[in-house]
């Protein structure tokens, strides 16, 4: 069960329930993305193709890519998982933090142009997931667009409060609700690691060159034993 914190530890409210994100990047991304996105290009040629602007591939990039490189990629990715990981959880994992191992659950990447865009939607089957940005178009091009502006391509996480907002009252004692969304702007060689059941959307983007990103799920296991904190009580 867990235990409320006494009353001077309070201090007048409780912060309950947050929304751990992390923001990383890859220090090998402006000499490896655009090897990457050679590589995803020709993946897509050899794919049937689909909707005008738009293209997803299989979630099957972990086998099906085979270079030096994206196995440091994939390091990246892992150790950036961990890092996040490990400080959301840091008050809720035991003493001593068990050894963890990190699992990739699929990883896939989106093309989009000329408008296109990915609704609203969160994963499934994983505790975490994350988007990495290997091109897309630099930042004073992007957001110069008429119609599209700032928020041309960027990705924006709805946070738990955003279902709550409905009738919309807005008075200074529900500020805190008030920023409700974030827009992250794509950046190549920034990775966001987000909880897989945080809402997001990729806005619509047109520019120059194609926006790519990779995504991926993931699920963080102890190396031995089993991962659940709690048993259930019997009925
Ligand atoms: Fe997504």
């Amino acid at each position: 069960m867990n235990e409320l914190p006494t009353a001077p530890a309070v201090a007048g409210a409780l912060s309950l329930w947050p929304t751990p994100l992390g923001v990383h990047r890859w220090s090998r991304a402006d000499e490896v993305n655009p090897l990457l996105a050679r590589v995803l290009g020709s993946l897509r040629a050899m794919a049937p193709p689909q909707a005008a602007g738009f293209f997803a591939s299989d979630d099957d990039l972990l086998e099906r890519i085979r270079l030096p490189e994206w196995q440091d990629f994939l390091r990246f990715v892992v150790d950036a998982l961990h890092a996040t990981v490990a400080k959301a959880n840091r008050d809720a994992w035991p003493r001593p933090t068990p050894d963890l191992q990190v699992h990739l659950r699929g990883m896939w990447f989106q093309a989009a142009n000329h408008g296109a865009s990915h609704d609203v939607h969160t994963h499934g089957n994983c505790s975490w997931s994350g988007v990495y940005c290997v091109q897309v178009d630099d930042e004073d091009r992007r957001v110069a667009d008429a119609l599209l502006g700032e928020r041309n391509g960027v990705t924006r996480f709805y946070g738990p409060y955003f279902p709550h907002l409905g009738g919309a009252h807005a008075d200074l004692g529900n500020a805190y609700l008030q920023s409700a969304h974030l827009d992250v702007a794509p950046r190549p060689g920034q990775l966001i690691v987000f909880p897989s059941w945080l809402a997001h959307q990729a806005m619509a983007y047109r520019g120059e060159r194609d926006r790519i990103i990779i995504s991926f799920n993931a699920s963080v296991h102890a190396a031995q034993g089993g991962d659940r904190l709690h048993g259930h009580a019997a009925a």
